[in-house]
């Protein structure tokens, strides 16, 4: 099991619709290059990872351009053109469009393009605390805000500035799932495959696993693998890249 290979899966067919740009927010310049290939030239530098495919939508124009201009990443990225509805449907379609290439016991590590704050270090991290798991694991960061629940006046707008507390949550033993999110292939698309009939939209990885009956592992993450989802993000995450080591 050890022996097993370490492959990089970067669902990037978003929209970004909260981000409110005019071409999808992973395409956005950040401290000099695009928020997607800060996440690319990562994994290309990490020396655990034996491959990476991204997966953008089909009718992607911009990926290409990217590429060109990062020629280093040539042998160490494979563009796969079949993004899915839901960041879900990207990764399953993503898996399908690589099974032939991978064993059932190779691990992927399946991470954000809307990360670009992701360094080889906690890439290093997570590999060396999952790499004998019998189920995989992720990257998190235990809460340290205390958390309210709003009263919900617009089923379509929850989280609407001005609505009034409902209630406190505890915060005991929560954490804030962040990516990658590693698990071996046959387990992760057998996960992904059964989510699928649930009723409720996934959200990553894990979750999936998860609803197997299985509990992934929490592995510490870092605040600067935030997810860079609205207007004010960019500003942080330019802060942290400028100064990424
Ligand atoms: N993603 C994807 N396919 C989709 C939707 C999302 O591959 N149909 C990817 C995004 O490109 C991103 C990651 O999943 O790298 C996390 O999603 P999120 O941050 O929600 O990005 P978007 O869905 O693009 O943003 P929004 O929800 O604001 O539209
Ligand atoms: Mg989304």
């Amino acid at each position: 099991m050890t022996s097993s290979r370490n492959f990089a899966l970067i669902p990037a067919a978003g929209v970004g619709a909260r981000m409110g740009t005019a071409f999808p927010k992973q395409y956005l310049p950040l401290a000099g290059k695009a928020m997607l290939r800060h996440v690319l030239d990562t994994f290309a530098a990490c020396s655990a990872i034996t491959h990476t495919f991204v997966v953008v939508s089909a009718e992607d124009g911009y990926i290409a351009d990217m590429m060109t201009i990062a020629p280093a990443l040539k042998d160490r990225v494979t563009v796969l053109y079949q993004g899915g509805e839901s960041r879900h449907l990207s990764v399953l379609n993503g898996l399908k469009a690589i099974g032939n290439l991978l064993t059932n016991d190779d691990w992927v590590l399946v991470h954000d393009a809307a990360r670009p704050g992701l360094t080889v270090a906690l890439i290093e991290h997570l590999i060396d605390a999952l790499h004998d798991d019998a189920v995989g694991g992720l990257l998190a960061l235990p809460v340290v805000d205390t958390l309210k629940r709003s009263e919900v006046l617009d089923d379509r707008k929850p989280d609407t500035t001005g609505t009034r507390v409902r209630e406190t949550v505890s915060r005991t033993a929560l954490w804030a799932a962040q990516t990658p999110q590693m698990f071996r292939y046959a387990l992760l698309h057998r996960a992904l495959v059964s989510a699928l009939d649930g009723a409720k939209p996934i959200t990553d990885d894990a979750s999936a696993v998860e609803m197997l009956g299985l509990q992934p592992k929490l592995v510490e993450g870092s605040p600067s693998n935030f997810k860079v989802t609205l207007p004010h993000d960019v500003a942080l995450a330019e802060m942290f890249l400028r100064g990424k080591v």
